[in-house]
């Protein structure tokens, strides 16, 4: 019987050593010392054994037992411990590789080319001001001096609304009335930036939906000398220290006078080119001093105030900054030229 335990003891402990998974391990156990187990059935016999042999056999069986089962949970601990190892080397993060850099969105054209032209009035203590894009007819047309029918009104293509008397602003100028309003009796001073809409034929140079920025100054001594010299800031800001300008005469139903505001071509110094169209001269705003029929929808007496007015593109200068031939790319949501600007 004792040579019996003994073997069962070496060939229990050479396969517990061997075993290298937990379902090897619960197997082992099953086969040695569970109820049907090799040492179960030893220690049973125990029983028909001749009497004096069997203190000695019995106490050396359950020795045997109890070293076993603390083996088996050594050994259950043991495996524990190397899967968990095996686990954290798979996961392993390897800190010296280079890290994936976030891919990063930029500003849109037409917001970089705002934030500019923000950033040169508001050195010249021009304010933000913010009106919205669906207008009345009133504010858009009437109250900018052009009456129902009035021939000057064929200037803009107009999106009209089903609401009778709403449209799609056709120019940020219906903003200057909404900031009268607002500032009078107070001198003003702001830029109104936004998106305009026309019922345009879309070319390279003409789109349907573009930005401009409105000027306006209200005060008791505005000239057009201050007009003057805020657009030729302006361009030299913008386009370079060089430029010169020159206002060419015009006519907008809400300025009296109103002018063209032309710089010299950026491209050929006003050589003529193909941009100017062999001009020398490229249009920057259309501008003027606001007509005494606006100041006085806007609650200003026009006999006491005089103001300036400019409206200007936003894409067209940007176009001519960055040399862009095609309106059409700003809005047109292709990545391959918005990743360009930024
Ligand atoms: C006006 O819209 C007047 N409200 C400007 C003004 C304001 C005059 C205050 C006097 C006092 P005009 O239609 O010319 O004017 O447009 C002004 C600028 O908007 C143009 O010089 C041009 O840069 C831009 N613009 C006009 N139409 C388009 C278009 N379809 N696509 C892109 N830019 C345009």
């Amino acid at each position: 019987m004792l040579d019996k335990l003994d073997a069962l003891q070496q060939k229990a402990s050479a396969a517990l050593e061997a075993l290298t998974d937990v379902a090897a391990l619960e197997a082992w156990h099953a086969q040695y010392l569970s109820r049907r187990g090799e040492l179960t059935q030893l220690l049973r016999s125990v029983g028909q054994l001749p009497p004096q042999e069997r203190p000695v056999a019995g106490r050396r069986a359950n020795e045997l037992k109890a070293a076993l089962e603390v083996a088996y949970e050594q050994r259950q601990a043991d495996l524990k411990r190397q899967a968990r190892a095996q686990a954290l080397t798979a996961e392993r993060v390897d800190v010296t590789l280079p890290g994936r850099p976030p891919s990063l969105g930029r500003l849109h054209l037409s917001t970089q080319a705002l934030r500019r032209i923000y950033a040169i009035f508001a050195d010249m203590g021009f304010q933000v001001y913010r009106a919205p894009d669906i207008e009345t007819d009133e504010l858009n047309f009437e109250l900018l001096n052009m009456p129902p029918h009035h021939p000057a009104r064929e200037m803009w293509d107009t999106f009209y609304t089903t609401r009778e008397g709403v449209l799609l602003r056709t120019h940020t100028s219906p903003g200057q009335i909404r900031a009268m309003r607002d500032y009078c009796p107070e001198p003003i001073r702001v830029i109104l930036p936004g998106m305009c809409y026309r019922y345009e034929q879309v070319t390279a140079r003409s789109e349907m939906m573009f930005h401009q920025v409105e000027g306006l100054a209200v005060g008791k001594q505005i000239t057009m000398t201050d007009l003057k010299g805020t657009m030729a800031e302006y361009a030299r800001r913008m386009f370079g220290v060089d430029r010169q300008m020159r206002f060419r005469a015009s006519y907008f139903p809400f300025t009296e006078p109103s002018v063209e505001v032309d710089m010299d071509c950026i491209l050929c110094g006003g050589e003529g080119c193909r941009v100017c169209k062999y001009t020398g001269w490229l249009e920057v705003s259309g501008a003027g001093m606001v007509h005494p029929v606006v100041l006085y929808n806007g609650g200003y007496d026009p006999d006491v105030y005089s103001g300036f007015a400019f409206g200007m593109g936003v894409e067209r200068p940007a176009m001519l900054i960055h040399g862009i031939d095609d309106i059409r790319s700003f809005f047109s949501n292709d990545l391959r030229f918005l990743e360009q600007f930024g």
